[in-house]
């Protein structure tokens, strides 16, 4: 259809930037894009804010609440230079009823310019963006239930139409919208936290986690995936999300509804230390001196991306048992060095998984990347001091190979394989 619209995106980070190539490739007969930020806002009639909300780092709901300060500079800024009426859509992860606070400073001069703010959060996933912008489970646009909301809703929908099926496009109010990005994400957690509590059980019952993700998985309404146990999640928005999620139902007085989700944090916690308890208790409990290998340190696999990722604390524990520690991971290296830069001098980065295995007691998988299962490991188990481990953080090695070569292999949530 025809339709012509200038659109602006503030903030081109991990969301903005991917969101608005994908506009400009799926709609490219109405799309301008400018650098100057005043002359942007004053050109454009729907303007993405897609800002950074990090974590609170100081004053109330420090390392819990959402810090809003650049999102509020932001919406002050449009205020002041527009001139006509323009339809924001929020586009950051935003605690609920911020497009509220939002609506009320665009709105606090009287220079009877009009804003509609909808909320359209993203659901994308690191490695797998532009597929997900793509070809999205949803699209969800939230917006106020009056006329001119609703009309700016339809412009939106109408923008996503152009390659997303209709079907694939739900409207909500703005709260439910605001909320909805916060569930979601944490209930991707809750689940990865679950399968992970129950790892524990079965690593003190001989039952095998693998087995019970694939038989809870098969029952269709709780599906097969993010079932995968792990040395515990990480990321830039999970731990985030809930830990708003947490605050918000603490400022309502929902203590018992707080406590619910922050246990999938406190889980999440729990299982990157029973990993290093782990590895204490199955080396004749001291790591002092002994020389421990991290295959990988991003927080998933396919990205250099290490926020938020397990390594880090677990990194920092091995230092703390007197371990010495070799890093090794395919592109997370410089900000492996880059995150423990304080315990610099105590870490040996090394880019080449055999050369890193050189003389280790251990290895410990941190980042699931499918070149750690094609490595030769009877050549790794020939350079390694004796008795060799293995924890496989992800489990994602062939475990009896790796026991019959001669490793004593820990995997999570199974049995473990040793010979003693
Ligand atoms: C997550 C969500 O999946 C996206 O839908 C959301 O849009 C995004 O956050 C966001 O809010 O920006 P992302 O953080 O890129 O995406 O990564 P995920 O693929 O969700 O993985 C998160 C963590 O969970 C990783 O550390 C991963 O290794 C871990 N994980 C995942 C498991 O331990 N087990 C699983 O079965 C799945």
């Amino acid at each position: 259809m025809a339709f012509e619209k200038n659109i602006l995106c503030i903030g081109a980070g991990y969301v903005g930037g991917p969101t608005m190539a994908m506009i400009a490739h799926q709609c490219p007969q109405y799309l301008f894009f400018s650098t100057g930020i005043d002359q942007g806002i004053q050109e454009a009639d729907i303007i993405f804010v897609s800002v950074n909300t990090p974590t609170k780092t100081f004053g109330a709901g420090a390392g819990m609440a959402a810090d809003l300060q650049y999102w509020e500079k932001t919406a002050r800024q449009i205020r002041e230079v527009s001139r006509s009426h323009k339809i924001i859509v929020e586009k950051s992860t935003l605690p609920v009823k911020t497009a509220l606070a939002m609506e009320r400073i665009l709105t606090a001069t009287a220079n009877g310019i009009r804003f509609d703010v909808l909320s359209n959060p993203e659901f994308m996933a690191e490695g797998s963006g532009i597929q997900d912008l793509e070809t999205p489970d949803r699209v969800l646009i939230g917006s106020r239930e009056t006329p001119e909301g609703v009309t700016a809703r339809d412009e939106l929908v109408e923008i996503y139409a152009n390659w997303v099926p209709r079907e694939r496009i739900i409207t909500s109010n703005v709260w439910s919208s605001e909320l909805s990005k916060l569930v979601s994400n944490a209930f991707l957690a809750q689940r990865i936290s679950s399968i992970n509590a129950i790892s524990a059980l079965c690593e003190k019952t001989e039952a095998d986690i693998t087995e019970v993700a694939r038989a809870v998985g098969m029952d269709r309404r709780l599906g097969d995936r993010f079932l995968n146990a792990s040395i515990g999640f990480g990321g830039s928005c999970f731990k985030k999300d809930i830990l708003n999620l947490v605050y918000l139902c603490r400022q309502y007085g929902l203590d018992e509804v707080a406590d619910y989700w922050d246990g999938v944090v406190r889980i999440n916690d729990y299982q990157k230390e029973r990993f290093i308890l782990n590895m204490l208790g199955a080396m004749f409990n001291t790591l002092a001196a002994k020389r421990i290998c991290l295959f990988g340190f991003a927080f998933k696999a396919d990205t250099g991306d290490t926020r938020e990722s397990p390594a880090i604390s677990v990194s920092r524990r091995l230092v703390e048992e007197r371990a010495e520690l070799v890093i090794t991971d395919p592109r997370a290296l410089a900000n492996a060095e880059a995150d423990l830069a304080d315990i610099q001098g105590l870490v040996a980065f090394v880019e080449d998984p055999y050369e890193a295995a050189v003389g280790c007691d251990a290895i410990a998988v941190m980042t699931e990347w499918d070149i750690y299962a094609a490595l030769d490991f009877r050549n790794i188990y020939e350079t390694m001091r004796k008795p060799a481990f293995i924890f496989d953080g992800r489990n994602i090695l062939d475990h009896e190979e790796l026991f019959e070569i001669g490793f004593n292999v820990f995997p999570v949530g199974k049995p473990p394989l040793t010979h003693f």
